[in-house]
């Protein structure tokens, strides 16, 4: 049975008992917490949570999945694949174990005369979970599954969840019996191999926690209602019932392996080694076309690093296959053997190919040139790992790789293995580390213009280090050590010059410890002013001004007066306190482990990185807040001393994880609330901060996350502005503050239940024009036949009824055609009907749908009986229209 033909079977069944068909969804999943979908319940996520209310009770689909954990694994068993279709019934609250097991069993064992698969119920067996008596019952007594084909498993087996916090449940599974010589006997207990896990229903009932792996994780509590998620493999039941070994060997997966030996010149069965790539490539061009064909870019980062490993792995198997000297361009031909083999199941392959193929072919054309001039580096730093006798590939020149070649580290581990090396990835990450520290100093070179270290450590030599005197004062006299205009010193600058400056002592406090730097004014009595905009420190112990001469000039020897902005340092002293009081409240919320990761400090605003491997959520967010507050409102006074850095660290100070310390370190305190090594300015006593706001919590990359905060004047105002427009939404919905949120989730259902009656009033209309239509059909040709377009908004859905509606009222005797279009949003749609009688005379939905998809500048396809398509070109349906009807002509 062919692929197509079982994914159409099992939607057909589950439709016949009440189950709506949903269509794929995109690989590219909505839910933040993934990267793509990855099984087919995943569209139907909020469903299941009671987020959102199901359009439906009872759902089915045929969901596109790509599963990248295992990667490496793909091609090596007969059974992991990248990409794959997963067939699935889902309920809503519907039927719980007792629907869903029956109507399991029932599809796989009906005969294929009757719509079924047909397999034998004695090579079928079925595991339950541990203490699940109601499921074994059901298979026992309403299936009649013998007790010694029913096996119970632990979590790790029969126990389902996305991986992430959200729905889960117990599951139970339907096992097939490869035969014995695959195996012992014994069921799924005793061998994996003999016996494969052909269907997973899931009793999808209650809510998991974040954790890690199968079984790590903590249940929240039960979901709403009772639901049913089921998940079968399409390959692998074809697999199954193509009697082939092995999912590669199916129709669809085959067609793309064989290509792949036809243009490397390689059969597949000669080798392990060979066959392993072949399938590595049929897997990996699969999952490249689809990702692409939904709009996944190759990159460096998530599912562009997804895409664009899957090729790189693809293009070297290719070239393993057909001998390494070898550069031809392998992977135009196989997208296009993967679009015609999946085609037909989706036509966005199709529609798309174009643009599939330029993101692919270009891909692979880029990979090629770092191979190419990477790989000479490889062979010969792999040949001096070999030539001294050992089997270690040197991190330094993975380095290398990496940094000149664009060598992804997993390549050269791959590339390694293959040679029996492996890689010093301890010395590798040393050196990515080392680099990106290095980038971080030169980042902050830039930021000072042009000049280059060297003038700064010439200055630093000559005049000694800056003299800081901004802890106490906000103004002082000084003189004018060093003037660099465009990167050069000079002896004067003049109104206009953008200027860099460095005096023999400041009150600027230099930008450090994530707190922003000082801005203010520097003068030289009747002589000039400078503007200073930044103040950093290139070097330590320089501290260098950075602005304009507003006005006049300033010389170098002036003696001057700098002045600091005092109610910018104020309100930037006070986020600075703010950041190390929600240090403290973080840590006593979430442990030692939520370490300081970063800070930015601005006036009335900052923002702290913190490492924690989970959200801290809306109500420790809330109690994070009500904690520093409490703070606040105590008035502690606020201490600094400086100490060693021994007896610091033993008071239980907070040091930043990485940075470097000298001996001798300054300690600001907060009485015993927090303690932490600090070069920067705070409040006297943090009644000042007046009140904290946060603003919120994100990810900002793994394990790391950031919270945002108004301090002060800014958090008043924040809160004030929230509460005004709480005010106004109280007149405008004319409820009680305490009453706005039930009041707009009312709005809200019921605006959702008011667009559901509108769809459903258009459908009716739609079908109301059946009756006419089917009333002036036309001979034509050996053919009855309707065209007809229908009001602008109709929907492809609306459209496929109307014809099957149409089709349906003028019988079976005579052939009959319907063709109907109409433009649901800036596009035409068509849809193509023929019946029994007219397929036998030649007419096929699926061509005659090509005929006018083609007029309307698009493509489509389909079967013999019914068939949709669409373009570009609205003005064109007429014409569409007029197409199909030559073409019936013709063909009667
Ligand atoms: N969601 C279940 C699975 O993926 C059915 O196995």
């Amino acid at each position: 049975m062919e692929t197509a033909e079982i994914a159409r079977r099992f939607l057909a069944f589950f439709e016949e008992n009440g189950h709506t068909v949903v269509p794929s969804a995109s690989l590219i999943a909505e839910d933040p917490t993934l990267l793509l979908v990855n099984a087919g319940m995943v569209p139907f996520k909020p469903y299941f949570t009671g987020q959102r209310t199901a359009p439906y009770p009872r759902a089915t689909s045929v969901q596109k999945c790509v599963r990248t954990i295992d990667i490496d694994e793909v091609g090596k068993t007969s059974r992991h694949a990248s990409f794959f279709q997963m067939l699935g019934n889902f309920s809503f609250g519907d039927y719980f174990k007792e629907g869903a097991i029956p109507f399991a069993w029932n599809l796989l064992t009906r005969s294929q005369a009757d719509g079924g698969f047909g397999l034998p119920a004695d090579r079928l067996w079925v595991t339950v979970y541990l203490d699940d008596n109601e499921a074994e019952e059901i298979w026992r007594r309403e299936v009649g599954v013998p007790a010694d084909r029913i096996q119970r498993f632990g979590m790790e087996e029969n126990y389902w969840s996305m991986g992430v916090p959200g729905p889960c449940g117990p599951c139970s599974e339907i096992f097939w019996d490869r035969g014995p010589e695959h195996g012992a006997d014994g069921g799924p207990a005793a061998d994996e191999d003999r016996y494969i896990e052909l269907w997973n229903l899931v009793f999808m009932q209650y809510e998991r926690g974040p954790g890690e792996g199968k079984t790590d994780f903590p249940i929240l509590g039960e979901l709403p209602r009772k639901n049913i998620d089921t998940g079968m493999g399409l390959e692998r039941l074809a697999s199954v019932l193509q009697g082939v070994d092995n999912i590669y060997e199916t129709d669809t997966l085959g067609a793309v392996l064989h290509r792949a030996a036809d243009l490397t010149g390689t059969r597949y069965g000669e080798s392990e080694r060979a066959d392993v790539s072949l399938r590595v490539v049929a897997d990996h061009m699969r999952t490249a076309t689809m990702l692409v064909a939904d709009g996944v870019q190759p990159g460096n980062e998530k599912r562009g690093y997804v895409l664009r490993r899957i090729l790189r792995r693809s293009v070297r198997n290719l070239r393993l296959l057909s001998g390494s000297a070898d550069d031809r361009d392998y992977l135009h031909d196989l997208t296009a053997t993967t679009i015609a083999a999946l085609g037909d199941i989706y036509p966005e392959l199709r529609t798309g190919a174009d643009r599939i193929h330029n993101v692919i072919d270009l891909e692979e054309k880029n990979f090629a040139d770092t191979l190419r001039s990477g790989t000479t580096l490889f062979n010969r730093a792999a040949e001096k790992a070999a030539a001294a006798g050992g089997t270690v590939f040197s991190g330094a020149d993975a380095f290398q790789l990496h940094d000149t070649f664009g060598f992804p580290i997993d390549l050269t581990l791959e590339m390694a293995n293959e040679q029996g090396l492996t890689v010093d990835e301890e010395s590798f990450h040393s050196l990515m580390r080392e680099q990106k520290e290095a980038a971080k100093r030169d980042a902050k070179a830039k930021k000072l213009g042009q000049a280059d270290i060297g003038i700064y450590s010439r200055l630093l030599e000559g005049s000694g280090a800056t003299e800081f005197l901004g802890y106490t004062d906000h103004e002082s006299e000084a003189r004018v050590l060093g003037l660099i205009v465009d990167g050069e010193p000079v002896a004067a600058a003049r109104a206009g010059d953008k200027v860099e400056l460095v005096l023999d002592r400041t009150p600027f406090y230099a930008e450090s410890g994530g707190q922003l730097a000082d801005k203010g004014t520097v003068a030289a009595d009747g002589r000039g002013v400078v503007d200073v905009e930044d103040v950093q420190k290139p070097i330590p112990g320089l501290f260098v001004h950075r602005g304009t001469v507003r006005s006049g000039e300033i010389v170098l020897d002036d003696q001057v007066h700098a002045g600091i902005d005092s109610e910018r340092r104020a309100s930037v002293s006070r986020s600075h306190s703010a950041t190390h009081l929600i240090h403290s409240a973080l840590r006593n919320a979430l442990g030692p482990s939520a370490g300081q990761a970063g800070s930015e400090n601005q006036p009335g605003r900052l923002r702290f990185d913190f490492t924690a491997n989970e959200a801290l959520g809306t109500s420790r967010i809330a109690e994070v807040e009500e904690e520093v507050n409490t703070v606040l409102a105590g008035d502690i006074q606020v201490h600094d001393f400086v100490t060693s850095l021994d007896e610091a660290l033993s008071m239980g100070a907070l040091a930043m994880f990485g940075e470097k310390y000298s001996d001798r370190v300054r300690v600001v305190e907060m009485s015993d609330y927090s303690r932490e090594l600090c070069g920067g300015t705070h409040v006297g006593a943090t009644g000042q901060l007046g009140v904290v706001k946060l603003l919120g919590e994100s990810s900002i990359g793994s394990g790391v996350r950031r919270v945002e905060a108004a301090v002060g004047l800014d958090a008043f105002r924040r809160l004030s502005t929230e509460s005004m427009l709480v005010s106004q939404l109280s007149e405008q919905l004319k409820a009680p503050r305490e009453e706005l949120p039930q009041r707009v989730e009312a709005i809200v259902s019921r605006l959702r239940n008011a667009e559901k009656e509108i769809e459903k009033l258009r459908a009716a209309q739609v079908l109301q024009a059946a009756g006419e239509l089917a009333g002036g059909a036309r001979e034509h040709g050996k053919a009855l036949l309707v065209t007809h377009q229908a009001p602008e908004g109709t929907t492809g859905d609306d459209l496929r009824r109307l014809a099957l509606d149409v089709r349906g009222r003028l019988g079976e005797e005579r052939p009959v055609v319907v063709a109907v279009a109409a433009v649901p949003k800036d596009r035409p749609v068509v849809v193509t009907a023929v019946n029994k009688a007219g397929q036998e005379q030649g007419l096929k939905a699926g061509e005659l749908v090509g005929v006018a998809a083609r007029v309307l500048g698009g493509g489509g396809g389909g079967k013999p009986d019914v068939a949709q398509g669409g373009g570009t070109d609205p003005t064109a349906v007429d014409s569409a229209l007029r197409a199909v009807e030559q073409r019936v002509a013709e063909t009667g």
